[in-house]
């Protein structure tokens, strides 16, 4: 079935299919419409981060950034559901065109820019979903606040999800936004991170509700890079950590149409570099935090391999952009 939906969606610019498909989604679940993508999947619950999932298959952030369309995931049979990257002020992005298909090594190049409708848009989406499944809430920093204070953007988005995210994921390692990479390393990386752990305890010990966080990190970091950061999440107690997001390395698509376009590359080509990052980061960390494995997960197999490096949970989007909602029946059947 989503086969011929898609050689219909792939006739149309990649943004506005995204668009569109957001839009209708949110129209049709709930009605008879969403016949087409409703499925029932088996339970396999996990518990990762004291949370309970129904399954450890999830949709990755960037699809909904504003948390719209979270009962059509629900419906689609997510284990649990990531929404944003969301920032304090709601922004535009970069210019279009942004989004790109390189259709030969089933990716996708972005360079959205954390396009979104501002934090309080997103807190007020979440809280009229119907879903009762996990939804983490993505953070970032506006293109205009300078790096210098972009622990504050951290802080403001981290106090207005509190209450309405299960977990909180924090994104410093978009490439789309310039200078964000900087904010994983040395002493940037540990001042963000005290901070956000003060500020956490101090949410918790006020709401009674401990909500975990997890760092989302970039698959372009030599081991020395990765071994500082593994070491920093220990020390600062972080919850968990999402492996990866986009990568800058073209290597895998030299040649193709739009490889030379400027963003995260995504897809079959980031596949194998961040099931590595995974591998790495559970040798480090020794089962200290749950690692949750992202990048290029395009069938079982994919999944698997995620698993076995040392993921607890998996995220898909690209894969999900190209095979549709039964990537998700497949891995959720087959693990
Ligand atoms: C169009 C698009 C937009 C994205 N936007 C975000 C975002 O806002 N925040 C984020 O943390 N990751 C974002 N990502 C990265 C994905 O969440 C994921 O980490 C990455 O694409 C690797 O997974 P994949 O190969 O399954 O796509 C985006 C990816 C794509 C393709």
């Amino acid at each position: 079935m989503y086969r011929f939906a898609r050689a219909a969606i792939f006739k149309l610019d990649p943004e506005h299919a995204h668009d569109l498909i957001i839009k209708n989604l949110s129209r049709f679940t709930d009605t008879l419409l969403d016949v087409f993508y409703r499925q029932d999947l088996p339970l396999r619950p996990v518990q990762v981060m004291g949370l309970h999932f129904k399954n450890p298959v999830g949709l990755a952030a960037g699809l909904d950034k504003n948390g719209e369309c979270i009962d059509a995931f629900r419906v689609m049979g997510f284990g649990f559901v990531e929404v944003g990257t969301v920032t304090p002020r709601p922004q535009s992005g970069n210019d279009k065109p942004r989004l790109f298909r390189v259709l030969p090594a089933e990716g996708i190049i972005n360079r959205m820019g954390f396009n979104n409708a501002g934090v309080d848009a997103l807190v007020a989406n979440v809280k009229k979903t119907k879903y009762e499944g996990i939804v983490g809430i993505n953070i970032g920093k506006n293109k205009d606040t300078l790096l210098a204070n972009g622990k504050n953007d951290y802080l403001i988005c981290m106090e207005k999800v509190y209450n309405t995210a299960d977990y909180i994921a924090i994104n410093i390692s978009s490439p789309n936004t310039s200078g964000l990479r900087a904010m994983q390393y040395g002493e940037a990386l540990d001042d963000l991170l005290h901070s956000l752990k003060v500020r956490q305890n101090e949410l918790a010990q006020d709401s009674g509700k401990y909500v975990p966080l997890a760092l989302k990190i970039a698959p372009d970091m030599i081991e020395d890079e990765l071994i500082q950061v593994a070491d920093a999440l220990i020390r600062h107690n972080i919850d968990g950590v999402i492996a990866t997001n986009t990568t800058l390395d073209r290597s895998l698509v030299k040649g193709m149409p739009y490889a030379q376009e400027q963003g995260g590359l995504s897809g079959r080509p980031v596949q194998n570099r961040s099931t590595e990052v995974i591998r790495r980061l559970y040798q480090e960390l020794n089962g200290k935090l749950p690692i949750i494995g992202v990048g290029g997960i395009d069938s079982v197999i994919a999944a698997k391999e995620k698993i076995m490096a040392g993921a607890v949970l998996i995220q898909v989007c690209s894969g999900f952009i190209y095979h549709g909602p039964k990537l998700v029946k497949s891995i959720v059947n087959n693990i």
